[in-house]
């Protein structure tokens, strides 16, 4: 362990011997099993490493700091700015939010890295498939950056926050990435067909990405038909970059076609701090009882030693790990055939074994994935321009909708604006309804600034007063046409 804190992660590749200091959070449950075996294997083909111990989660949690992070972990955290990490349970109970997911705020960690590759020798309905892609889930952005309001006591609201700063910042690493696994080809995953601004923004941002890295094919693929691209036909994806909600989902798709969470490995990245990790949980059901299979997290730290420029050792310990499965003989019980099952330990000595036959290989020339450059986003072009069209208000209404429109126009009546559309969960209902829509008590009222009026956003305070007479209004949202192109959605069944 080290006492001081003064090396830091070199900028460049480095040599097989040097000290590499690491924050090793051991975390909760089998955590500790998993971070000391994994920790074991790491140290048999790389000798530098500096663990140093920081505490998170469950205990931390327990003795009063909701977020379960000390300042001494966070201290470490941004002064190393490598961490290794078991799982952290997030106990029911204690008030506390996951400290993971603070992690990931905290260091905005945008790339969530999950490499989908199988491991030899276990059954399952895709062992014999050639599935080898990574999926790179935007994590900071999307409806995870948890911004959420009460529009009505009976209605929810979270807001898809997407920006082209995100989008093209997880763009890069996807490209970075690709290039960096000489991958031919990426898929950019939306689902823009809906949801033409937000998605839409993040699929053009990582096409406008594209256009720098013209040796690696672009493709866009829905959510919907990749997850069933993935089951039908997974080996014709190589990297998969998407938002938040849709890598959330199809990151753990990918999980299930090689074996499940338990196999499967993570990295996430920002600009300063990486963090590598298991996707499971904290199993508290085998906790203590060296059951716990160490994979997921030995894969996350091969992850690391690849970013750390040791793909030479890296690729050692992954050999030594598919030698283990393919031999089938020492594996622990959640993927061992019945009755052979071993401990964790176990386990960990069968990888130390297989190493002693694979040699000692030097660091191959090529770029290792490493992200400790800065990103710069592209601003907006400088020819930008935005006009002022008007205002969706949303209001609280228990009526129907002419009566709402009576009511509306009533208080529009001398302004500078028109009400000329009425929606509901997203379906025009006024002036036409089209079918049958059912309504709740959450009306979008689109209310657009009258030709030659010279109604402005300037008039707004005195509109939402005036509006505030007749109906209770709980949002607005400006409507502008940005570049020629109007910055808001139409309803359905508005043409
Ligand atoms: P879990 O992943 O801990 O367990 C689900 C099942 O998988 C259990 O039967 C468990 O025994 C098994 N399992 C998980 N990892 C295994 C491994 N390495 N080897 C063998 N078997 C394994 O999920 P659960 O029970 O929903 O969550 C338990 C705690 O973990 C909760 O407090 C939760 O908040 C936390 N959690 C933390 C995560 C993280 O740190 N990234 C991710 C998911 C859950």
């Amino acid at each position: 362990m080290l006492d001081t804190l003064q090396d830091v992660l070199p900028e460049q590749d480095i040599a097989q011997d040097m000290r590499v200091p690491v924050v090793l959070i051991r975390g909760d449950g089998i955590g500790p099993e998993v971070a000391d075996a994994t920790c074991r294997v790491l140290e048999e083909v790389h000798k530098g490493f500096d663990w140093l111990e920081a505490e998170a989660g469950a205990a931390v949690m327990e003795k009063g700091i909701k977020s379960g992070l000390p300042p001494e972990t966070l201290d470490k955290i941004d002064k190393v700015g490598l961490v290794l990490k078991g799982p952290l349970a997030t106990p029911i109970g204690h008030g506390g939010k996951s400290s993971n997911v603070t992690l990931r705020k905290l260091y905005e960690l945008y790339g969530n890295v999950r490499p989908i590759q199988p491991l030899p020798g276990l059954a399952g309905p895709f062992a014999d498939r050639d599935i080898n892609f990574t999926v790179i889930r935007e994590n900071v952005e999307d409806l995870y950056a948890g911004v959420e309001h009460m529009q009505t006591p009976d209605v929810a609201q979270c807001l898809k926050l997407i920006t082209r700063k995100g989008s093209e910042k997880i763009g890069r690493l996807a490209f970075a990435l690709a290039e960096a696994e000489h991958r031919s080809s990426v898929h950019v995953v939306t689902k823009a067909n809906i949801m033409k601004l937000t998605e839409g923004l993040f699929k053009s941002s990582v096409e406008d990405v594209a256009r720098d890295h013209l040796n690696i094919d672009l493709d866009h693929m829905l959510v919907d038909n990749c997850a069933q691209q993935m089951v039908l036909r997974p080996e014709q994806f190589e990297v998969i970059v998407t938002t938040n909600m849709n890598g959330d989902i199809l990151s753990d798709l990918g999980a299930g076609l090689i074996g499940g969470l338990g196999l499967a490995p993570s990295a996430n990245f920002g600009d300063n701090v990486a963090m590598f990790e298991a996707v499971h949980g904290s199993a508290p059901d085998i906790a203590g009882r060296d059951l716990a299979n160490p994979t997921a997290l030995i894969r996350s730290g091969i992850m690391l030693l690849r970013h750390i420029g040791q793909t030479g050792a890296a690729a050692r310990l992954s050999d030594a790990l598919m030698q283990v499965y393919r031999e089938g003989t020492h594996l622990t019980p959640d993927v061992a055939r019945a009755g052979t099952g071993v401990s964790t330990m176990a386990f960990c000595d069968a990888v130390l074994a297989a190493l002693t036959d694979i040699p000692e290989r030097p660091v191959p020339a090529g770029t290792p994935l490493s992200l400790k450059r800065p990103h710069t986003a592209r601003r907006n072009p400088l020819s930008t321009t935005r006009n002022f069209d008007g205002a969706d208000v949303f209001v609280e209404w228990q009526g129907d909708a002419p009566k709402l429109a009576l009511a509306l126009e009533t208080v529009l009546a001398g302004t500078g604006f028109d009400l000329t559309m009425i929606s509901n969960r997203g379906t025009m209902v006024w002036p036409q309804a089209q079918g049958r829509p059912d309504t709740v008590n959450h009306w979008r009222c689109r209310l657009m600034a009258k030709a030659g009026s010279g109604a402005d956003e300037a008039d707004l305070p005195d509109l939402l007063q005036k509006l505030s007479q007749a109906v209770r209004w709980m949002h607005v949202e400006k409507l502008e046409t940005v570049n020629g192109a109007p910055g808001y959605s139409l309803a359905q069944g508005q043409s």
